[in-house]
């Protein structure tokens, strides 16, 4: 059959429209994010000297975020999970960055032994921290308990990045100015605040509402800690991305995969996602900012009315510190 006769079967007259108005909804979308996202390459922040750590960095988001604070000058640490997918990414990034200061730490934000043994490693390689981004999540997990008797999407999510910076609180501080920023997720407004789902146990969740708790969580956690380290030069604040394709939903059956896979064409990639998070990470007009989230475009939004409660809040940090046994030195 030559070309001809094919391109005349009927097929190709809807067929061809349909391509055409896919790859016309494709390039409104990219026109679209165009506009939203923050002008990344208009922001002059340069970075040599400070050091940042930024945490599930071997992949999506946090290594495009990590490649960006290398190009700036920043010492970065790749926080990571997996010591070979890690060194895989800080391959990768330091030939696209050609920056000789990353400096790969393992860490599984699951487990707080993990997280103390990493924090113990990391102030003696750093004391002082001037970035720290709590990049790392998981989704699409049942309740599962951890060795440690945590629930392990809240253990991830919500106690790692908890434990995490309070840990790091005093290299934070001895920074002189510094930001924390908690990579968050629209998502959280389905949640809401259990404490009994940190061991696994509480009301029970419907299909991956353990996500969306946790990031509420998260925001909770945001706006306390902010309020107190007021006075101290660190500020916290929170994002959400937008809807971005990465490997977060590999936990999830393959035919949730695919069907994000088939929207992908309609998502943010990695290096758009990590626009939001680099704004917190770097613009001039954020100083002094603390205790907020911000949306996919940057701007300052109110989180859900569970995280603004103060009552809420401050059994939540009492539980959690319970839970890791903050008092105890790293
Ligand atoms: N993608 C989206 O549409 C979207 C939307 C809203 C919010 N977000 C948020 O954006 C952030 C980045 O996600 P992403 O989309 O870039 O997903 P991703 O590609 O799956 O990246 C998640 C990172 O977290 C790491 N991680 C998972 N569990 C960990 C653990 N126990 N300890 C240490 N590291 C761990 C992963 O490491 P491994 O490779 O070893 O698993 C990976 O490097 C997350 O906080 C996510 O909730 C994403």
């Amino acid at each position: 059959m030559s070309l001809w006769s094919l391109l005349s079967t009927p097929i190709w007259g809807p067929g061809s429209v349909l391509l055409i108005l896919v790859l016309l909804l494709r390039l409104g979308v990219k026109i679209w994010h165009k506009i939203h996202l923050w002008d990344l390459q208009g922001c002059s922040a340069e970075l040599t000297g400070k050091t940042a750590v930024v945490t599930g960095a071997n992949g999506g988001i946090g290594k495009a975020v990590s490649q960006e604070l290398a190009c700036r000058g920043a010492r970065v640490i790749l926080a990571c999970r997996s010591r070979e997918h890690g060194q895989r990414a800080l391959n990768e990034i330091q030939a696209a960055s050609r920056s000789n200061r990353l400096l790969l730490g393992e860490v599984d934000l699951s487990s707080m032994a993990s997280v103390r043994s990493f924090v113990r490693w990391l102030l003696r390689e750093s004391p002082e921290i001037h970035l720290l981004v709590n990049n790392a999540a998981v989704c699409g997990f049942p309740t599962t308990l951890t060795p440690e008797g945590l629930d392990l999407t809240f253990a991830t999510n919500y106690i790692g990045p908890f434990l995490l910076t309070n840990l790091l609180q005093g290299a934070l501080q001895r920074a002189g100015s510094a930001r924390v920023v908690n990579v968050s997720s629209f998502r959280q407004a389905h949640g809401y605040i259990d404490e009994d789902h940190l061991i696994g146990a509480g009301r029970p969740l419907t299909f991956n509402q353990n996500y969306d708790c946790s990031k509420l969580l998260l925001a909770s956690f945001t706006r306390s800690l902010a309020q107190r380290l007021q006075g101290t030069g660190v500020t916290v604040n929170s994002v959400e991305p937008g809807v971005v394709y990465t490997g977060i939903m590999k936990h999830f059956s393959w035919s949730y995969r695919f069907l994000f896979w088939l929207l992908s064409f309609f998502f943010k990639d990695s290096k758009q996602g990590a626009i939001p998070v680099l704004y917190l990470c770097l613009a001039k007009e954020l100083d002094g900012i603390s205790g907020k989230y911000f949306s996919s475009s940057c701007v300052i939004t109110l989180p859900p009315k569970a995280a603004r409660d103060p009552h809420v809040a401050q059994s939540l940090w009492n539980t959690t510190a319970r839970l890791t046994n903050l008092d105890k030195v790293a």
